[in-house]
């Protein structure tokens, strides 16, 4: 059946499970003494939260973090019982019932929702939440000034059972920023107010700044899948992801013909079009317009004119005709051009590339549940 889907999509992403495993293990070995969680919000950053989960689980990971209450839901039936899962962006008003009836734990950012944890916990017995100290990204967290005021009354009182206190770096993907090093110290200050809670400062790129950074547990969501965790350096992380388009038509093109809207591209030399069925609908950014490229028997074939909705055209003069044919495809990331290098092209980042892309590409697993 999958594959059936497989063979009349229009792009097909294969996500390789064992890869994104095998990152795990990889960070969870590096991190020792150290704890590894895992972030699989916005359904694992495009990947498929169900499935990425089950595998992190089935290697170990216990621990798992979701930026919603609904992700939280969706998730609670996916990983084991003996699983923990943390929401990231807390209750919203009137929704703490939910967290109880699906066993999350909240992260509390703010002090509303410390107040509505504590008068549920108070009714129905020690309930577990994670404390978000905000250490110098004016984001979520509680601010240092709030903390400090709070900090003892909550460690003190018993209707919730803390189970780790957390952090999160602002600028963790530049190691000489000097925003590091202070929240580093503003985080080891709070945790002092709170000793023996197990602390969590580290994200992807956090953990490469060093043990210092890495306290009791880790929270890696990019580099698990594929995202080089320190830009401009050798990644340390396997590509866990193959993106391929459909070709839906070949032409033959003269020098001064011109290609897509706005007639925005116009030949400079004859040539062969192959037009893919992919587009910014699919999240194939339209600011890949002019400066994309698509890859076939190991050319690359450089993107020309606009990305339109559904639909991008590739110059596949320097391809081989038996393959660049319709109902061939094009290869969009494999391990060589991988998502930080379509962010590069599209001038953003890795997260926003695998987040965009939408639920026509189709998802076919390899690795621990099913193979490509
Ligand atoms: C609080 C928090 N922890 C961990 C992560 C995971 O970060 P990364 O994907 O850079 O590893 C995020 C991501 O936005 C986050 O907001």
């Amino acid at each position: 059946m999958a594959s059936d889907l497989a063979e009349r999509a229009s792009a097909v992403l294969e996500i390789d499970l064992s890869g994104i495993a095998a990152n795990w293990r990889l960070l969870a070995a590096l991190v020792k003494p150290a704890g590894c969680a895992a972030v699989v919000k916005a359904d694992a950053y495009g990947l498929g939260a169900p499935q990425v989960s089950a595998a992190l689980a089935a290697a170990g990971c216990g621990l798992f973090f979701v930026a919603t209450l609904d992700e939280g839901i969706a998730l609670r039936d996916v990983v084991p019982a003996s699983c923990e899962i943390a929401v990231l962006n807390g209750p919203l008003p009137g929704s703490t019932n939910e967290f109880v009836l699906h066993r999350l734990v909240p992260v509390l950012n703010e002090p509303g929702q410390i107040a509505d944890w504590v008068e549920i916990a108070a009714r129905r017995g020690r309930l577990s939440a994670i404390l978000h100290v905000d250490t110098g990204m004016a984001r979520l967290g509680l601010t240092m000034q709030e903390f400090e005021r709070l900090a003892e009354g909550l460690s003190q009182q018993n209707a919730v059972r803390w189970r780790s206190l957390i952090s999160h770096l602002a600028c963790a993907d530049q190691p000489a920023h000097p925003l590091n090093d202070l929240q580093r110290t503003r985080f080891a200050s709070a945790c002092r107010h709170f000793g023996g809670l197990p602390a969590s400062l580290a994200a992807s790129s956090g953990i490469f700044l060093g043990c210092g950074f890495h306290f009791d547990f880790v929270r890696p969501g990019a580099a698990l899948y594929g995202i080089n965790p320190q830009p401009g350096t050798p990644n340390p992380m396997r590509q866990v992801v193959r993106l391929k388009g459909r070709i839906l038509q070949v032409r033959e093109v003269d020098r001064g013909e011109s290609v897509g809207y706005g007639a925005a591209h116009v030949m400079d030399h004859p040539g062969r079009l192959a037009t893919v069925a992919i587009g910014y609908a699919d999240g194939w950014l339209r600011s890949l317009s002019h400066r994309g490229s698509g890859w076939l028997g190991g050319k690359r074939l450089p993107l020309l004119g606009r990305v339109s909705m559904d639909l991008v055209v590739f110059d596949v003069s320097a391809a081989e005709p038996s393959l660049a044919r319709p109902g061939g495809f094009i290869e969009l990331l494999d391990d060589d051009y991988g998502v930080d290098s379509a962010a590069a092209d599209a001038g953003t980042i890795g997260y926003e590339i695998l987040t965009a892309l939408g639920r026509r590409c189709r998802r076919v697993y390899c690795g621990v549940l099913n193979q490509c």
